[in-house]
């Protein structure tokens, strides 16, 4: 059994003190979500503040990209050490750090090392783009993305599956789609790592997840919990996604 994961991106959203009110409103909705790991991902001037406020909860935080050298001239750039000062999680690849900031799979593979030597959990993102996914290179894209992502990496990682059409855009993937694509993700794992740790790694579905489907998503034997955007920006309706993961994960 792998324990569900629901993160929240909140990409280049909210200040410190909205930050601080969306958590505050947010920790008790899911003081009793004991089987998911929720892991929060505000922008970096907001990683210390909720730090604080989430001491004592089981919540975790994690930051929404790095670099992967340890620390030097890097204008604008957080080093491995100084997000593992505040989290566990580092989401890595999204996919728009591909198309506006130039993220391709050689420097999303140097992240996911650096990640893991300093202790950080990856979220490694993939997917395919909508003339991709038309053309029907879903599966040459994405496991091209894996393979080349993880090449010479530990198992230590988490996926996120996000098809780039379904992101912000209300179009969700079916939940059977999403399911299909992310078995052949958990075949490239089995061909990278064997067997048994493959079957260990968390592998999510992101792209337009909201309360009102996200049960559909956890119920297929593949999804192991959310990457949300949108959503994860109102503090009900991210809890309710969490709600539905607890639900699936105790029945
Ligand atoms: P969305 O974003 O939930 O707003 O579609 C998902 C993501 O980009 O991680």
């Amino acid at each position: 059994m792998r324990t569900p994961i629901v993160a929240g991106n909140w990409k280049m959203n909210k200040t410190i003190s909205e930050a601080r009110e969306l958590v505050s409103e947010f920790v008790p909705l899911v003081k009793d979500m004991n089987a998911v790991e929720i892991v929060l991902c505000p922008p970096s001037p907001a990683l210390l503040p909720v730090a604080a406020l989430l001491e004592g909860t089981d919540i975790e935080l994690g930051a929404q990209n790095m670099h992967w050298e340890s620390g030097g001239a890097y204008t604008g750039e957080l080093a491995p050490v100084m997000v593992k000062e505040f989290a566990n999680f580092v989401i890595l690849g999204h996919s728009e750090r591909r198309a506006y900031f130039g993220e391709t799979d050689e420097t999303v593979n140097k992240k996911v090392k650096a990640a893991q030597n300093e202790g950080l959990m990856p979220i490694i993102c993939v997917g395919e783009s909508l003339e991709e996914n038309q053309a029907g290179k879903t599966e040459d894209i994405v496991s091209g993305q894996i393979k080349a992502g993880l090449k010479d990496v530990g198992a230590n990682l988490v996926i996120a599956y996000e098809p780039i059409w379904a992101i912000g855009t209300g179009l969700a993937a079916t939940s059977e789609m999403a399911n299909d694509t992310i078995k052949i993700i958990r075949s490239n794992l089995k061909e990278l790592f064997g067997q048994e740790d493959a079957e260990k790694i968390r592998i999510l579905y992101g792209g337009s997840v909201k309360g009102s489907n996200a049960a559909e998503y956890f119920s297929q034997s593949d999804i192991d919990g959310a990457l949300v955007g949108g959503a994860s920006l109102k503090a009900d309706a991210f809890a309710e996604i969490v709600v539905a993961a607890q639900n699936e994960a105790v029945k």
